[in-house]
């Protein structure tokens, strides 16, 4: 049945695969570095750039107010029982492809390719959120220091509407100035687009210069990070800012949890340090130190600036600030404790952000083409994204496939929606993760695990995926729709490419070229994924089908359109995915060329 969809790759035939010398990579870093990469990936937009909206809330969600620094510790505990599990993982299978590696020799083809799917969900849009916050505190940096940038090449097209509609005073003096072409203004982030090409020649040329120059960036943004904590302290007293921090809970534990789902951003990246794996000098035993130390190293600067940064302004004095001005809040929490006319500290942090944007950039777009890589590897995608650069030993095929994506992307996206589309793809990864220890732990008791989930097979990895869950509810619909439709354009991919190419499915003797019923099922899928796209994502699933079924209500049309191309591209896609993935195979064709 369903003819190996589920087949698991063997854990030995996947460390013997990876050690073939046309894909091997080169084996520099040790337990020190990973953690540096594991710092390098964590600390970033997600502390410089979002605190602001979780401690105040915007629009589409309620504010953690003081009680951000608990929002960071619930999503730390979240994190802890999967870095465990990724620890595990990642001395067990030390293969670089991360979390899909995992899932393939638990869950299954099927799964495995979810996962790696979803992984370019955290990867390349989490880089998307991040190069465009770099180009926010790029700009800042500059302007303090005399250079301005026009805000119409710093910026994304959608930001600048919002504004315009919002405060058109405000939208005509950043945007007063901008080039025309046929009565539009010309706005996209060319500085998001320029970080991302620059970062994406520095991987070609190679790890070792990278992981050097990840080192020097991680020393700076710790000591930016201490500096703020510093000087808050030296211009607020702590009494004075214990006193701010009431009242605590300004929206209850719905504010602090929603708090905890937003700053889920400013965690992500422990994981993405298995994606080395294969770079390692002694990966068994560095892996799980690096995940484990950089995690908390994080956590504990984390909740100290959160709690310092709610204690510098009072709530409701942020709520009104925010809504406001569009400033990055830890310089802007600076320039309000600071003496009028005092810059200097703000610009120093300002240049500190720039910094750990820039190391975050680099891991993650180090990770992905290494995801890319495996997945090549296993026949999922086309071989030629296995490639190494014969002189600089990196995968520069999918280095640069990956910059263009992320780049190009990044010069017109806006930073929230991709926050949030990144936090639930990320999760959901967690989750398959957790699920994937006791699965693999029942059916492979007696292999070597140099390091164990503390406390058996199920609590701990059961526990992590429930709250990945509990995290997961409180993300705005916008997210999940778009996370759904993300998942259904992968399905799309894997029934007419990946089905019939994978070397699993070469054992299992599945049909060498894809055939009409399963193109007939990626078409299906390919709606489903259109239909998602097309509906309003502001609304949740009741509020969409009231909409739906009220020919008066405000954006019935698209309401309809979109859930009938779900319900009709599911039926196809399903039906037709079943039927083709049943079907004898036709032993004896020659297999189809990648
Ligand atoms: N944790 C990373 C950041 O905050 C993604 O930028």
């Amino acid at each position: 049945m369903l003819r190996g969809l589920f087949r698991t790759k063997n854990l030995d035939d996947i460390l013997a695969a990876a050690g073939g010398p046309q894909f091997s990579l080169k084996r520099t870093l040790g337990a020190f570095n990973i953690t540096l990469l594991g710092i390098g990936a964590i600390i970033g937009a997600g502390i410089f750039a979002t605190v602001g909206t979780a401690a105040a809330g915007d629009a589409s969600r309620p504010g953690a107010g003081p009680s951000l620094m608990i929002s960071f510790v619930i999503t730390a505990v979240v994190c802890g029982f999967t870095a465990l599990c990724y620890a595990e993982f990642a001395s067990m299978v030390p293969i670089s492809g991360s979390a899909y590696t995992y899932s393939y020799s638990t869950l299954g083809e099927l799964v495995a390719w979810i996962i790696g799917w979803d992984l370019i969900i955290e990867y390349a849009v989490g880089n998307i959120a991040v190069a465009i916050s770099w180009a926010n505190y790029f700009r800042t940096l500059l302007g303090n220091l005399g250079i301005n940038i026009p805000a119409w090449l710093a910026t994304d097209y959608r930001t600048a509407a919002k504004l315009a509609a919002n405060n058109p005073a405000e939208y005509a003096r950043l945007f007063g100035g901008a080039p025309h072409l046929f009565g539009h203004a010309i706005i996209f982030n060319l500085l998001a687009f320029g970080i991302v090409a620059l970062i994406t020649v520095v991987l070609v040329w190679g790890i070792r210069e990278s992981a050097g120059f990840n080192a020097v960036m991680v020393m700076i943004k710790i000591i930016v990070l201490l500096f703020f904590i510093g000087v808050a302290l030296y211009y607020v007293s702590p009494t004075h800012m214990v006193e701010n921090w009431h009242p605590f809970q300004p929206n209850g534990w719905r504010g602090t949890f929603t708090g905890a789902a937003l700053v889920f951003f400013a965690y992500i990246g422990f994981d993405a340090v298995s994606t080395v794996a294969e770079e390692c000098k002694n990966p068994s035993r560095d892996l799980p130190i690096g995940i484990i130390a950089s995690l908390i190293i994080c956590t504990i600067l984390y909740v100290v600036v959160g709690a310092v940064f709610a204690g510098i302004i009072p709530y409701h004095e942020l709520v009104q600030k925010l809504a406001n001005e569009q400033a990055e809040p830890l310089t802007m929490a600076l320039d309000h404790a600071a003496p009028a006319g005092v810059q200097w500290p703000s610009t120093v942090v300002a240049f500190g952000s720039v910094i750990a944007h820039t190391a975050v950039l680099l891991v993650f777009q180090l990770g992905q083409p290494r995801i890319f890589f495996s997945m090549a590897r296993d026949g999922l995608l086309p071989s030629v994204f296995a490639s190494v650069h014969p002189r600089f030993k990196t995968p520069h095929v999918t280095t640069i496939l990956t910059g263009v994506f992320v780049g190009g992307i990044a010069a017109f996206a806006s930073i929230d929606e991709m926050v949030d589309l990144t936090n639930i793809g990320t999760l959901f990864a967690f989750i398959l993760v957790c699920v994937g220890i006791p699965v693999l732990r029942v059916k492979d008791p007696g292999r070597v695990r140099p390091f164990r989930v503390p406390l058996g097979a199920f609590f701990l990895p059961l526990l992590g995926a429930v709250s990945c869950v509990f995290l997961m509810i409180y993300l705005p619909p916008a997210s999940w729709w778009r996370f759904v439709g993300w998942l259904m354009l992968g399905f799309s991919i894997y029934v007419s490419y990946g089905y019939t190419r994978s070397s699993v499915g070469r054992k299992v003797g599945r049909p060498t070229l894809t055939p009409a019923v399963l193109k007939l099922a990626a078409l299906g899928f390919l709606v489903v994924a259109v239909g998602l796209f097309t509906i309003p994502h502001d609304l949740g699933p009741f509020s969409m089908w009231e909409t739906a079924t009220h020919a008066a209500a405000d954006r019935h049309d698209r309401a309809v359109y979109g859930l009938i191309m779900i319900a009709a591209g599911l039926v196809t896609g399903v039906a037709c995915a079943l039927f083709g993935t049943t079907q004898a195979p036709d032993a004896g064709e020659p297999r189809a060329a990648d």
